[in-house]
């Protein structure tokens, strides 16, 4: 079965000729390094925070389009634990966005049945910007539909730390026995236990690097890069990435 998308004005055809999404083939677990604001920015001669403001934008936009095609999780990178490094303003402007966002969009992620959830050091996070996620959390915990999973404040690197803290922990205290210790006990204690790994990551701005995003989890996503600058994504966009991962062979090591 496929998908059909009559609302493009251009039906997209790949050099293929695949214009079609598989509805069975969708993947599961699709993670973005929204990259590029700041450029996007420059290019029309505006401050840097313009960009991020244009690029909460394409997160709805980005919401709406995983919703239509049956996403289950969606886990964006929208602050790394490196990020502290920018200017005092730009820090600022950026943790007083997800209120903006929510305030404007949290109705609809409701309506779309949406879950919010984090992966990061929230605890770091300035009270107002944990505030205002919090109850963002609260009102979508029992929804059942996307999961919209911000990264936020996260760093992979800083993550395996605590996860192995935790391990040395638990297994001084006897409530882990080392030989139980697998790839699988391994990533339950990381911020994306329970969560299956992403299937398919998408980098915007043309940048080919992890910068310490899910460096555990993506051992065997697809990856998919654009030189477009995130505040430039959108649907369509979106669209061919995922029928480029439809046409991508995933072996695991196997033949
Ligand atoms: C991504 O855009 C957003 C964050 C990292 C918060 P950038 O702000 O990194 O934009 P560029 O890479 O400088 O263009
Ligand atoms: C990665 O982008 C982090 C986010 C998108 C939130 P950066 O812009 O921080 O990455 P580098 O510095 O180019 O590697
Ligand atoms: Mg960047």
């Amino acid at each position: 079965m496929s998908l059909r998308l009559p609302f493009f004005k251009n039906k997209q055809t790949d050099t293929k000729g695949h214009c079609e999404i598989e509805v069975q083939n969708v993947p599961k677990h699709v993670a973005i390094i929204m990259d590029g604001n700041g450029r996007w920015a420059k290019k029309r001669g505006l401050p840097r925070i313009a960009g991020h403001k244009e690029g909460m934008n394409v997160v709805k936009e980005t919401v709406r389009a995983a919703t239509k095609y049956n996403v289950e999780i969606l886990t964006l990178y929208a602050f790394s634990t490196e990020n502290w490094k920018r200017p005092k303003s730009e820090v600022e402007f950026l943790m007083k966005l997800p209120k903006e966002f929510l305030h404007t969009f949290l109705p609809e992620l409701i309506e779309k049945n949406v879950k919010i959830e984090t992966i990061g050091d929230f605890n770091a996070l300035p009270a107002h910007t944990k505030e205002a996620i919090q109850y963002a959390k609260e009102k979508t915990k029992d929804n059942d539909g996307l999961l919209l999973n911000f990264a936020l404040n996260y760093g992979s690197r800083f993550e395996i730390i605590q996860a192995i803290k935790q391990i040395m922990t638990d297994i001084n205290g006897s409530t882990l026995s080392i030989d139980k210790l697998d790839e699988d006990t391994f990533s339950e204690y990381l911020y994306t236990t329970g969560l299956t790994d992403p299937d398919l990551l998408i980098r915007t701005s043309g940048e080919q690097r992890l910068s310490n995003f899910l460096l555990w989890q993506v051992a065997y996503s697809e990856f998919w890069f654009t030189d477009v600058l995130w505040p430039d994504f959108n649907e369509e966009i979106f669209h061919k990435a995922l029928q480029d991962y439809q046409q991508r062979k995933r072996r695991y090591g196997g033949i």
